[in-house]
């Protein structure tokens, strides 16, 4: 009942945040432009539904309550707040990216500020409720997983503006995270399209290190995990904007990078002559590989084995011996 709701309030709150970017004189003089700017096409700011909240305190509010919406369902979907008992928009002067669940119905909004500053967040984003459970969400995915299954691999990045831009460069299989560490259950709606799951991250520590806390558990679920670092201080959206779509796809073809290998490389790094550093870096990456399920992968699990025994120069009976009793 309540979900039912706040389906509804989101869909009609994303065409009134639609209709105001793309026909209203604020919307195109603040938000369309700045996302011309940045190269968006018309293409994929239909697609992905952008919008613009108003600066106004309560544009949209006024609107929502007219059209007999409620405001303890405004206050629960993320869309309003109470200020000093006046209901305002939650939104103001922000683009709006709605999030879709997998059959495209609206969950909830992502609200970017157009020029940065230190007092607000950058984003904005719905807060957890019956619908948005953000530890279920993968952005995009309803516009990816078609494509996901096609090509038997998903590409996850960091943000929205990296899914939308790799769609305008007609790479569609594509979803974002949102910069955290990925869940469980992220990664079961991973594995129901397929196995392959390459992470397209900045090489930013935070970024890498985010990524890396989610390997065990993807290894549990049986994943292929490959890894492609974007170069300096780029992210996947203003990379292909630097270097444009085949430059891109070029670059990830040739950058990708098994993601246990990576983690042992840069472990090793960490602990260089460091005997007992080195020593913990071995049982890390036994206890990482024995998460490979044997049942199933039995010989990808004997491959990596031996690929890791070499890379850390172990003897490879040994360090099976290691894996197997983590088991
Ligand atoms: P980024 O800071 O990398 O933003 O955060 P971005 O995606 O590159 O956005 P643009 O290109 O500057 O517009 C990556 C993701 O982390 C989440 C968002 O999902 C964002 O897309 N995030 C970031 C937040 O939820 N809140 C924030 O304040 C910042
Ligand atoms: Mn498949
Ligand atoms: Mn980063
Ligand atoms: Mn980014
Ligand atoms: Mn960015």
């Amino acid at each position: 009942q309540l979900a039912d709701s706040l389906y509804i309030v989101n869909g009609f709150a994303q065409q009134y945040f639609s209709k105001v970017l793309l026909e209203e004189e604020e919307g195109q003089d603040i938000g369309l432009s700045y996302l011309k700017e940045r190269g968006f096409t018309d293409t994929v700011i239909r697609k992905f539904q952008l919008g613009f909240c108003k600066e106004a305190r309560n544009a949209f509010v006024t609107e929502a309550i007219a059209k007999q919406y409620n405001s303890e369902l405004l206050v629960k979907s993320g869309l309003a707040a109470m200020r000093n008992d006046e209901l305002v928009d939650n939104y103001r002067g922000r683009i709006i990216f709605p999030v879709h669940n997998t059959t495209g119905k609206v969950i909830g909004f992502g609200a970017r500020i157009i020029k940065k500053n230190d007092r607000a967040p950058k984003y904005i984003n719905t807060p957890e409720n019956e619908i948005y459970i953000k530890s279920r969400i993968l952005y995009g995915m309803y516009f990816a997983r078609q494509v996901i299954d096609k090509f038997d691999e998903c590409l996850l990045v960091e943000g929205y503006t990296d899914v939308i831009s790799l769609h305008q460069a007609g790479i569609e299989n594509v979803v974002a995270s949102g910069g955290t560490s990925l869940t469980t259950e992220q990664i079961r709606l991973v594995r129901k399209y397929t196995q392959n799951l390459t992470i397209v991250y900045d090489g930013d520590a935070a970024g890498v290190k985010a990524a890396l806390r989610g390997l065990d558990m993807a290894l549990e679920e049986g994943l292929n995990v490959k890894l492609v670092l974007i170069p300096d201080k780029e992210d996947p959206d203003s990379y292909v904007n630097k270097v444009g779509p085949d430059a891109f796809r070029e670059f990830v073809a040739s950058n990708k990078k098994d993601f246990i290998i990576f983690q042992v490389e840069v472990a090793l790094k960490d602990a260089g002559n460091d005997s007992q550093k080195k020593a913990a870096v071995v049982n890390q990456i036994a206890e990482t590989l024995s998460r490979i399920n044997k049942a199933e992968d039995f010989t990808k699990q004997q491959d990596y084995i031996r690929q890791c025994a070499q890379l850390l120069k172990i003897e490879e009976s040994g360090f099976n011996n290691l894996v197997n009793k983590f088991i």
